[in-house]
């Protein structure tokens, strides 16, 4: 199983200050270095985290595998043939939501999806379409001609650890063998942290799961000790 690291919280810190730092570019260079397969960043609509030079600095200067992460607009599909990403993941996207809440609908807009993401396709992008677990979903996914699904795992995660958890996980287990059977490679993502990844492990070929939170917020933790350490040293210098 890979790791895609989404660094959208590294640009929304940096976008706090409005200056340069923390560097989405080094903050992913990081990433690159520990052996992980690829950066996931969404590009959103109101650029609220990730913008358009970010994209295009991690696909021409760090020349990463870039998956980018899209609603299906005019706007992102002339960026994302422009810029030409390794992988493209397909997400629904609403301006008031605090993250992607829920997979893509694209079981009753078959045909508009197809149609997006045909000319993605052909200009030679991976394209993904984040989807909930469900049947009906997954053969919209395979009509599109998307190679690629990621399953929403944000319904597993906040059940991990209730009487719920077993239920959302076999949903995901079901859902990931049937879209095999199909042909499509299976990603997974959302919610997913330290303690509740371990379970992806039992669903057999899961190609790679996308995680940000999780470990974004770990590092402020692993990395404060280091960094305070740091300034203490410059400030007691005398
Ligand atoms: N995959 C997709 C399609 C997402 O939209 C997100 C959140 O931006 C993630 C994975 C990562 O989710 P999290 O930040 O909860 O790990």
């Amino acid at each position: 199983m890979l790791l895609g690291v989404n660094i959208d919280h590294i640009a929304t810190l940096r976008n706090a200050r409005g200056e340069g730092e923390p560097c989405v570019l080094e903050a992913a260079k990081i990433c690159i270095d520990c052996g992980v397969n690829g950066i996931t960043a969404h590009l959103r609509e109101d650029r609220r985290h990730i913008r358009d030079n970010d994209v295009y600095d991690l696909k021409n200067k760090l020349k990463c595998k870039l998956n980018l992460e899209m609603a299906a607009t005019e706007e992102m599909q002339n960026i994302a043939i422009e810029l030409l990403p390794y992988a493209c993941c397909i997400v629904p996207e609403k301006r008031m939501e605090v993250t992607t809440e829920g997979g893509l609908n694209i079981a009753e807009k078959k045909e508009e999806i197809r149609q997006f993401v045909e000319p993605l396709i052909n200009a030679g992008i991976n394209v993904s379409l984040f989807i909930d677990a469900q049947k009906e979903q997954i053969d919209a996914a395979l009509y599109s001609g998307a190679k690629f699904i990621e399953l929403h795992t944000g319904a597993y995660s906040r059940a991990f650890g209730t009487d719920k958890e077993e239920n959302e996980f076999q949903k995901l287990k079901m859902a990931a063998k049937y879209a095999q059977s199909l042909g499509l490679t299976v990603n997974a993502g959302h919610g997913l942290n330290y303690l509740n990844v371990h379970r992806m492990h039992e669903i057999p070929g899961i190609y790679e799961l996308n995680i940000g939170h999780s470990i974004i917020s770990k590092a402020v933790f692993t990395g404060l000790k280091n960094a305070v350490k740091e300034m203490l040293n410059l400030v007691n210098k005398n």
